[in-house]
């Protein structure tokens, strides 16, 4: 069965919700951002047009039922502040892969760990999903920080896994288990 549409998920500050044409331009604005797509596996965008790629990819990606781009919405204002995206779902597993962004002037008030928080909860309970990982630039300090306060676990880093932007770097390996949900939730 194709990994599932999600429907809009709720925290207090944002609602999680699938991606659209009308948030590119809010997203130009994030992924604009040199400091921001420092990390990530694709160029800073130029344009709208690099946008309208992206989101090609990125509705190709769930046509294959293996992945779901989400948006984060500021409830205050319905501003786009940043992304999600859950791919390479398993199936027969029961696991999915976690990546996010944030745009550079909303970085430092735990709006990320409140929307990694809300998508581990659906994943892990509506779901019915045992495995997430994320893996993530050991120089990514932020990211790294960011995902040992939510609750994954470092398994590993393996050596010069990835090529971008014309260098080789290492990746840390992270996992977060619906075990490890449940017995977080049960020490709260
Ligand atoms: C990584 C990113 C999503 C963090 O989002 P954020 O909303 O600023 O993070 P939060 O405010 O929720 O902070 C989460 C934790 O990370 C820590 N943190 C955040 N920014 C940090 C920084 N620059 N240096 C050190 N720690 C940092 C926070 O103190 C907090 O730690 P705690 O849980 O121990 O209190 C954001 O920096 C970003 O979008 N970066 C660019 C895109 C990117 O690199 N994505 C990840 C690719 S793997």
């Amino acid at each position: 069965m194709p990994f599932r549409a999600i429907t809009p998920i709720a925290t207090p500050r944002l609602t999680l919700r699938p991606v659209a044409a009308a948030d590119l331009e809010d997203l130009l604005e994030i992924n604009g951002d040199p400091e921001v797509t420092r990390f990530l596996p694709y160029s800073t965008w130029q344009s709208v047009d690099d946008g309208a790629a992206w989101l090609a990819r990125m509705e190709a990606l769930a046509a294959t039922g293996t992945g779901r781009q989400l948006v984060l919405v500021r409830n205050a204002d319905t501003k786009v502040v940043g992304t999600l995206l859950l791919f390479r779902y398993d199936e027969g597993s029961g696991r999915i892969e976690l990546g996010y962004v944030l745009g550079r002037s909303h970085w430092g008030q735990g709006l990320m760990r409140e929307a990694i928080g809300a998508a581990c909860a659906h994943a892990f309970g509506a779901l019915k999903l045992r495995r997430i990982e994320a893996e993530v630039n050991p120089a990514n300090v932020a990211s790294n920080q960011l995902l040992l306060g939510a609750g994954f676990v470092l398994e590993g880093t393996l050596r010069k896994r990835w090529v971008d932007k014309g260098t080789a770097y290492d990746t840390n390996i992270y996992g977060y288990l619906a075990d490890d949900w449940r017995s977080r939730a049960d020490r709260r």
